[in-house]
């Protein structure tokens, strides 16, 4: 029996219906979307199509939408590349819980002699948008804050953060790649200056993704070479992930509101029967949440055991920890809102999606409450 999958957070299966329109790109309709001829024009014909779909899942212009093949190269993107060209000096402002995508290309600009600030969030898993103002500096090149953060499900006030950012003349990145398609995402109303989203945590392809830039804003190449998407990133357009990716922005526009209602109605379902769990910690339960994220604590137990539990049992899960010499190390995230170490690797992320069903949270409970209660018990017996 295939397991039930809960992590959708790190990557979501393919929706049929977006495989079904890429699988004839993958086969006969191939093309270079440069080439003149027919089969060329045919493929950029299919990438332009792309491009507007995914434009019109936030609200943008199809020209502003920059074709890249991963979420970690958009967000690379504009860090290496606005920082580098702003004379690699000055101040780069990013939240406390930015993924590593941004934070260690941050982390790399300022080994390289620029200043960067880490916005810690509170408690509750959200950064004040006042205290982000407070650093941001006349010589701040390039500030950052995610939309919704990856494993708490957390939404963070990047529309205010956009506009004090405006009000000081200094561009802002909001990594929305947990965001897009699990809540609006509209660009004109976030006033950023990049966005950025991933086809495959909503169902689309892997090696699909789009990089937002607003008119005007500047935008250097991390990849260079041939002059495609506009001179902004070189090397042939991947069509039928390209392809893929605009299907799943195009399902996504039509099917938002429904989705949010039945992710929303599994993930209570899910929070209400941990009820019973003696200790259960759900974290940031009370702050403006995706519909679709649950990151549980269940103190004196190690996350990772019960993750591997639940895997044998069928279930996919995960924890926030990695493991670097054979022993897990708490997640920074969890560490970031100042929850003790212990508590942060007893903790496990589910994130549900749109294939999941009522009948798996069900069994689900069933496991997580069977595994728990055998967990302690073996603990409670020292061994
Ligand atoms: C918030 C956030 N930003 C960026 C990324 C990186 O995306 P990708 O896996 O497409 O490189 C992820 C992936 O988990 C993410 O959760």
């Amino acid at each position: 029996m295939s397991p039930v999958y809960l992590d959708h957070n790190a990557t979501t299966p393919l929706d049929p219906r977006v495989r079904d329109v890429m699988v004839p790109w993958l086969g006969e309709r191939f093309g270079n979307p440069s080439s003149i001829h027919r089969r060329g024009r045919e493929a950029r014909e299919a990438m332009e199509r792309a491009r507007e779909h995914v434009a019109a899942l936030i609200g943008a212009r199809p020209g502003e939408i920059v074709f890249t093949a991963s979420g970690t190269e958009s967000n690379n993107t504009v860090l290496e590349t606005v920082c580098r060209t702003a004379g690699g000096r000055g101040r780069i402002v990013i939240s406390g819980f930015e993924h590593p995508s941004i934070r260690r290309a941050a982390e790399r600009l300022a080994a390289q002699g620029m200043e960067l600030v880490q916005v810690p969030p509170d408690a509750n898993g959200t950064v004040s948008a006042d205290r982000f103002a407070e650093a941001l500096t006349p010589d701040t090149r390039l500030a950052c804050l995610m939309l919704a953060n990856n494993e708490l499900g957390t939404l963070q006030p990047a529309a205010e953060v956009a506009r004090r950012c405006r009000e000081r003349g200094i561009p802002i990145l909001v990594d929305a790649v947990q965001a897009v398609a699990k809540v609006p995402v509209d660009v004109t109303e976030l006033g950023a200056d990049y966005l950025v989203l991933g086809g495959h945590k909503f169902h689309g392809p892997l090696g699909a993704a789009a990089l937002w830039v607003r008119s005007g804003v500047p935008l250097e190449p991390l990849l260079v070479g041939g002059g495609q998407e506009g001179q902004r990133r070189a090397s042939t357009g991947n069509v039928p992930a390209l392809v893929g990716l605009g299907e799943a922005c195009r399902l996504a526009a039509l099917e938002l509101p429904e989705r949010m209602r039945s992710l929303a109605e599994l993930r209570d379902r899910f929070e209400a029967g941990l009820a019973d769990v003696p200790d259960v910690r759900i974290h940031c339960a009370g702050a403006p949440r995706l519909p679709q994220t649950s990151n549980v604590a269940f103190p004196g137990l190690e996350g990772e055991a019960l993750l591997l539990r639940l895997d044998a049992a069928g279930f996919c899960v995960s924890t926030g920890s990695a493991c670097s010499s054979g022993r897990p190390e708490p997640s920074p995230t969890l560490l970031a809102l100042g929850i003790p170490a212990r508590e942060a690797l007893a903790s496990l992320r589910v994130s549900f999606g749109i294939t999941n069903t009522v009948a798996e949270v069900d069994s689900f409970l069933n496991a997580l409450h069977r595994e728990v209660a055998s967990l302690r018990s073996l603990l409670g017996a020292g061994v």
